[in-house]
């Protein structure tokens, strides 16, 4: 039906007679000529027809955007001053002399070109949605970097193996989606929240490298880099040691940015410990390219008057930081009511601030509400360590260290973006040395930082169980531009230690043999020390397309409430169905009076 790519047409096939097939993108009449730009997934072309063959005219002139047409004709050079450099076809065009119309097109929902379609209404008629040319440009590079990853993976001896989507709950922490059995009435299963489990019993099968590009399935709050139903490149692998296996997958993300993007990234990656991050950044995910930086002043205001700052300095579990912003000190009131603003969502209490207009006079120099609380070394020492100079404006978070860090971490982003102070290029970090509990005060437990199959840094359980708080993990995060891409571990490989990590997260003997009592046993059946790691593969794609959220790299994604504009779903289900999987619908109203 075709004998070429409309987008690959050059001067090269100037007088050859070819066949070109595809959707109409425009048509345009032109004093008595059509000019139709056809559109395949390679590009566009301009096709000519003229009324020199009426009836192949007229047939032309019916055409409206979207028909799907084939057109023989002959490839000529563009008249001279009509050529079109921003298309790679625009130095020729196509004289059409024979037209077939496939297929008519109801008027599309929205212009292929319009660039202002809501989401919801691109998501429903997805189908022309994809048509535009920037989703075939991202999801044929989504195509190319899972080749390119496959490719390296299949060349270090990974094998790609399969595991269930029906299954039993995986701990990562999300809500599970849950499918309930017919066979088994008032039974579900779980669809997996990632494949960890079943990766770790492959290497105890003795498969020593696994990989898959796996779907996951997570009921979790979505944002514009989660989505309930997402894509792994999910590894694993026996007899390698942490630092192995992080170099074997920066040189995956090395060779699919090389190979894709032609972007040389550095080798290797650099390393932070968790600590480091959280205390320079405020997050376990910083964007380095941002250069803005934290800076502890807890102990220069320990026992000051200010009582905002005392106390948390005070305390061991609290933190005062600064984070400076070069230039700053032009920010109005407002902007600073708004920073005010923005921090509150992260539950810091206030925003002070210190503007500094004048280094060499001192405590005259600044400008601040909290100034006269400090003495005058607090004050020194605040400006000379967080290296201010005149025209920079200091905040300052005062609360528990963890709510000091979301606050500041999230403005130091927020104003890097602002003031257009984040670096060009790629800035990947591995995190490491991760705590591998955390206390919870609501649950009055230890929770997990990674999964709770995360080897911990010590051999034996005793001295685990010992100091719980002080332990890290053998956990590390792949991190790019501040978006968390990847993380993994290595993992527990012997019973008792398992046994100990379930204890101390509070799962009771009894409940571990329930939900993960198989991989206690096949630890038991001869475990080779092992580990590996997920890619997030939508969020990789999302950055290397320049993408500002997931969705615009998933062919099909849910909205931001979990549901699919395209098919309804979820929908409802027949009587019958429900009475077969057992299950009777509470009516939403009196489920909400309950
Ligand atoms: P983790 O839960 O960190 O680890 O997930 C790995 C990576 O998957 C991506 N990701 C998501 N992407 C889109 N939408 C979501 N809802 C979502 N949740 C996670 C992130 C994340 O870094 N089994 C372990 C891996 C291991 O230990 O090997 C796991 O799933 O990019
Ligand atoms: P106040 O004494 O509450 O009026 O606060 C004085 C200044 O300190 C204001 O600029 C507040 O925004 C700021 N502030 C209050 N609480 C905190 C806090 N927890 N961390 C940082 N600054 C704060």
């Amino acid at each position: 039906m075709r004998s070429h790519y409309c987008g690959h047409l050059t001067r090269e096939h100037i007088d050859q007679t070819l066949t070109v097939a595809g959707w109409v993108h425009r048509r345009r009449d032109h004093g008595g000529v059509i000019f139709v730009d056809l559109r395949d997934r390679e590009g566009l072309l301009q096709v000519v027809f003229d009324p020199d063959v009426p009836e192949l005219f007229a047939q032309a002139e019916r055409l409206r955007s979207e028909y799907v047409i084939s057109v023989t004709g002959r490839v000529r050079a563009r008249p001279e001053g009509t050529e079109n450099p921003n298309l790679p076809t625009g130095e020729v065009e196509f004289y059409g002399t024979e037209l077939v119309i496939h297929n008519r097109a109801e008027t599309p929902p929205f212009m292929l070109d319009d660039e202002d379609v809501a989401e919801e209404t691109r998501l429903k008629y997805r189908y022309v949605d994809l048509r535009r040319p920037l989703m075939q440009q991202r999801l044929r590079l989504r195509h190319r970097v899972t080749s390119t990853l496959r490719r390296y993976l299949d060349d270090q001896g990974f094998i790609d193996l399969e595991t269930p989507i029906l299954t039993k709950p995986t701990p990562e922490g999300a809500r599970d989606y849950i499918v309930p059995s017919r066979t088994h009435p008032g039974r579900f299963f779980a669809l997996p929240q990632s494949p960890q489990i079943f990766k770790q019993l492959f290497m105890i099968s003795g498969f020593d490298r696994y990989y898959q590009i796996a779907r996951c399935f997570r009921d979790e709050d979505l944002r514009a880099d989660r989505q309930p139903e997402f894509t792994q490149l999910d590894v694993e692998t026996s007899f390698l040691d942490e630092d192995a296996i992080m170099r074997l997958m920066e040189g995956m993300i090395r060779s699919t940015f090389a190979s894709v993007l032609g972007v040389e990234l550095p080798e290797p990656f650099p390393r932070m410990s968790y600590a480091e991050a959280m205390q320079r950044y405020g997050s376990d995910k910083p964007d380095l390219r941002i250069p803005l930086e934290l800076t502890e002043v807890s102990d220069l205001v320990a026992g000051c008057d200010f009582k905002v700052f005392a106390g948390p300095a005070a305390d061991p579990a609290g933190r005062v930081a600064a984070l400076r912003l070069p230039g700053g000190g032009e920010m109005t009131r407002k902007e600073i009511d708004e920073c005010t603003a923005f921090v509150a969502r992260y539950g810091a209490k206030g925003l002070a601030y210190i503007k500094v207009n004048d280094v060499a006079a001192g405590r005259d120099g600044l400008q601040s509400p909290i100034v006269k609380f400090l003495s005058d070394e607090a004050v020194a020492g605040i400006v000379e360590r967080t290296g201010a100079s005149d025209g920079d404006l200091i905040f300052f978070g005062a609360d528990r260290a963890r709510i000091v860090n979301d606050a500041l971490g999230a403005l130091r982003v927020r104003l890097g973006h602002e003031r257009g102070l984040v670096g060009e290029g790629w800035a990947p970090l591995w995190v490491v040395d991760f705590p591998m509990f955390e206390w919870d005060d609501k649950r009055n437990n230890w929770i997990f930082l990674h999964h709770p199959f995360t080897a911990p840094q010590v051999d034996t359980a005793a001295e685990l169980e010992r100091s719980p708080g002080e332990i890290q993990s053998r956990a590390y995060d792949m991190v790019l531009n501040g978006t968390e891409l990847g993380g993994g571990s290595v993992r527990i490989h012997q019973q008792d230690i398992q046994a100990a990590v379930f204890r101390l997260l509070g799962i009771s003997d009894e409940q571990a043999r329930e939900k993960f009592g198989f991989l206690l046993d096949a630890l038991k059946s001869g475990a080779p020390p092992h580990g590996g790691i997920a890619f997030g593969l939508d969020r990789l794609v999302m950055l290397m397309c320049g993408a500002e959220s997931i969705r615009d790299v998933i062919a099909f994604p849910k909205t931001q409430t979990a549901s699919c504009p395209l098919t309804s779903a979820p929908s409802e289900v027949s009587a019958d169905q429900l009475r077969e999987a057992g299950i009777r619908v509470r009516r939403q109203e009196a489920a909400a009076k309950e």
